[in-house]
C-alpha cells in the first residue's frame, strides 16, 4: 500500500542553534522527500504546550514546552511516498544513544530531549500538526 502523504517536520532548537538546517534538509531532499512548506519561527512555550498536548502528563512535558519554545525551529511539510513512516525511520529512535546509523538522531542529536528533529507519527496526527502550523 503506497501513497503519497504530507507529514510534518521540525528541527527543533537544538539542531537549529548548532546551523544544522541546511545539512538536516538535504538529508530530506537526498532521502526523496519534498520540502512543500517551510518557516522558521520560535513559539511561545504555550503554543508548546499545545502542541504537545498529548504529553501533558509525562514527567519530561514542562522541560520539554520549555525546550521547544527556547529558541528558533524550523518547521517543515514533507512530501514522499509513505512520506509519515518513512520519516519515522530516517529520524532514528527518540534516544539518539539508541538510534541507528545514518538517522538523522544518530548523527545529530545530543539527548533524549535535545534530539534535533520531530516528526508526525501517524496519518491522524500529521493532518493535526501541519494544520496547528501552517492554517493559512
Ligand atoms: O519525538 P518522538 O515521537 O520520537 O518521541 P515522543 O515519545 O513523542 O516524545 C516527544 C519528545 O519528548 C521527544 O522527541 C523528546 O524531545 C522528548 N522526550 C524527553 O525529553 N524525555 C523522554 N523521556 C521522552 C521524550
Ligand atoms: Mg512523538
Amino acid at each position: 500500500m503506497n501513497s503519497t502523504e504530507q507529514t510534518l517536520s521540525i528541527i527543533k532548537p537544538d539542531a537549529v542553534v548548532r546551523n544544522l538546517e541546511n545539512q538536516i534538509k538535504e538529508i530530506f531532499k537526498n532521502k526523496g522527500f519534498k520540502i512543500i512548506k517551510e518557516k522558521k519561527i520560535q513559539i511561545e512555550k504555550s503554543e508548546a504546550e499545545k502542541f504537545y498536548k498529548v504529553h501533558e502528563t509525562k514527567p519530561f512535558y514542562n522541560d520539554l514546552c520549555e525546550y521547544l519554545s527556547s529558541g528558533p525551529i524550523v518547521v517543515m511539510v514533507l512530501e514522499k511516498e509513505n512520506a509519515i513512516l518513512a520519516n519515522r525511520e530516517l529520524m532514528g529512535a527518540t534516544n539518539p544513544k539508541e538510534a541507528s546509523e545514518g538517522t538523522i538522531r544518530k548523527l545529530y542529536g545530543i539527548s533524549i530531549d535535545k534530539n534535533s528533529v520531530h516528526g508526525s507519527d501517524s496519518i491522524e496526527n500529521a493532518k493535526i500538526e501541519i494544520e496547528f502550523f501552517f492554517k493559512d
